[in-house]
């Protein structure tokens, strides 16, 4: 929370109690208003202890009027039935900001969590498709908003690196594998080994047992194929690691799938013993009196001995409570597996791990028929691919835009508009709805964009370039002297409790929208505001809403896991 806004609500308590209203300590719930003639904030704490105390709102917002001690912080009018509305003195806006001048951005909460963030989570074998965007890019930032307002944060990428689909590999690379290409590709040449065993297993009964028997060998634990499996493995690391450190994606853990393979019976015992599943028609099931789960039993064990998907992850919530010792677990995954993550908890819930789990789903990126994005082969788009494309269309605006500059210098520019913009197209939306992908979009410099934003951020950069002081110039803030000064000044208060705000939804957009509006405020004011034709005391408060914004949009920026390029 802002200082100013944390000081308002001081005053707002004071003034309650004044009213004879429980202590003084009621809601607050500052808003900014919607309608900037009403005020700056608002609440509605007047309307919500009326109830309580069962009394008029308005002669209780008449009382915190009459009684208002914070006259240095804020202005008070009631407005309607008896909201609340206040608007910041000069003083409070350059206080408020004082903090932010001298770097501070963010005071940590007051009781952290330990948060265990669960993203990304492509399978072995198989390329990382577009469909591990979302996952990637939204559990990414919000790793880092989390650990940005003071949680200690476990990032944790569970990989499926175990399953059914490693009979038909092992197959496919005895009998139709190539070294070379295995070197020169490793998962396209793993996708088309894959490919040829299953086609041939369809039409061939041999094939089909060939690779059930190369499965079992693998799961007793057979050396010769266990060694096949970790190489399958370690090639795809690589090839995602290559795309993390493209992205600026990383992992404190990287425990899959196959980690929990030790612990998976003691679980399906130990749930067995304490009620929580039961035998059904040979199969273990975790049965559920919950609405909307009645008549979907959680399959832990198939008939054939075999464990699941479900069970995996209940071994892991055990794992990671046993280990980390967490209080939230986030599951950033498809909304198309909710029913899984409902059982999942309803199932942890019952086994008393003492936890608490959240699904942090998201919908599908849609190509512009308005179906999951493919290519126009109809196979699912390749991340690297995308990313690639992504680099390329910016390079060809940079080339246009800033031929001057030299090529080392374009190509990284390209680079960090290339993913930026992507990045931004995801976090922007909204993360339960689908949105389609649009090049054209995601890459302009008009809109809720990257490029929007980044340009913000690159012309004040300029602006302190021309201004030919030192980079540590000590700026003052003073008083707003133009109206553009003191939308700016609000709209740079918001910070904190946008980031908050962020972190308690896990919703990245609001962050994009507070920062498209930030870039909004900031060109309004450069366009009425000169700042380095002012003279004085007034260039160095210009100058200082300079630095603060600047500072504001790479912070916001680097949040979204955004780089920002001091030219483009
Ligand atoms: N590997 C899975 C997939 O690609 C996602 C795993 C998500 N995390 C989890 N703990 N289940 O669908």
């Amino acid at each position: 929370m802002n200082p100013i806004i944390r000081e308002l609500e001081g005053a707002l308590g004071g003034a309650l109690a004044g009213a004879g209203l429980a202590g003084g300590a009621g809601p607050a719930d500052f808003r900014p208003c919607a309608d900037a003639r009403h005020g700056d904030y608002q609440s509605n704490a007047a309307m919500v202890l009326a109830k309580e105390a069962r009394r008029k709102p308005s002669e209780i917002a008449a009382a915190v009027r009459a009684g208002w001690g914070g006259v240095g912080l804020a202005e008070v009018t009631v407005a309607g039935p008896g909201f609340l509305n206040f608007r910041l003195t000069d003083a409070a806006l350059v206080r408020g900001l004082a903090g932010r001048l001298a770097g501070r951005y963010i005071e940590p909460v007051d009781a952290p969590k330990t948060l265990i963030v669960d993203f990304s989570a492509p399978n072995v074998a198989k390329s990382m498709h577009v469909g591990h965007i979302r996952s990637t890019v939204l559990g990414d930032c919000l790793q880092r908003v989390a650990r940005y307002v003071g949680h200690r944060v476990i990032s944790d990428n569970h990989i499926g690196d175990w399953g059914t689909q490693f009979g038909k590999l092992i197959v496919g690379l005895r009998r139709f594998g190539s070294e070379d290409r295995l070197a020169a590709d490793p998962i396209g040449e793993m996708e088309r080994l894959y490919k040829r065993a299953h086609e041939a297993s369809q039409s061939d009964p041999e094939v089909q047992e060939a690779a059930r028997l190369e499965l079992k060998k693998l799961q007793e634990g057979d050396p010769e194929n266990l060694a096949v499996w970790r190489r399958f493995r370690e090639l795809s690391q690589s090839a995602f690691d290559g795309i993390y450190g493209r992205l600026g994606v990383r992992f404190d853990e990287t425990l899959g799938e196959s980690f929990y393979n030790p612990m998976l019976r003691g679980v399906v015992e130990d749930l067995v013993a304490r009620g929580v599943a039961r035998e059904s028609e040979g199969a273990i099931c975790v049965f559920f009196e919950e609405a909307g789960l009645k008549d979907k039993p959680f399959l832990i064990r198939k008939s054939d001995g075999a464990a699941l998907y479900a069970t995996t992850d209940l071994a892991t919530v055990k794992h990671r409570v046993e280990t980390f010792r967490p209080d939230e677990i986030w599951y950033v995954v498809d909304m198309r597996q909710s029913l899984h993550f409902q059982q999942l908890f309803a199932t942890v819930r019952r086994w008393g791990l003492g936890v608490e789990l959240r699904h942090v789903g998201f919908g599908s990126i849609l190509g512009a028929d308005k179906r999951p994005l493919k290519t126009r082969e109809g196979d699912p788009v390749k991340l690297e691919a995308l990313l690639e494309e992504a680099v390329a269309r910016a390079r060809a605006m940079v080339d246009e835009r800033r031929g001057d500059l030299g090529e080392e210098e374009r190509r990284d520019i390209s680079e960090v508009l290339g993913i930026g913009s992507v990045k931004y197209a995801d976090l922007v939306q909204n993360r339960h709805l689908d949105y389609v992908f649009e090049w054209d979009r995601l890459l302009s410099f008009d809109g809720n964009t990257a490029p929007y934003v980044l340009n913000a951020y690159v012309r004040i950069q300029s602006i302190f370039r021309k201004s030919g002081d030192p980079e540590d110039a000590g700026y003052e803030l003073g008083p707003p002297s133009h109206p553009r000064e003191r939308e700016l000044m609000l709209r740079l208060l918001q910070w904190e409790d946008v980031v908050a705000q962020v972190a308690e939804e896990q919703r990245p957009h609001h962050l994009c929208f507070y920062l498209f509006g930030l870039a909004g405020c900031f060109h309004a004011f450069f366009e009425d505001c000169p700042v380095l034709k002012a003279e004085g005391g007034l260039r160095s408060h210009r100058l200082a809403l300079c630095r603060v914004t600047a500072g504001t949009l790479r912070a916001g920026c680097e949040l979204l896991g955004l780089r920002t390029v001091e030219r483009m």
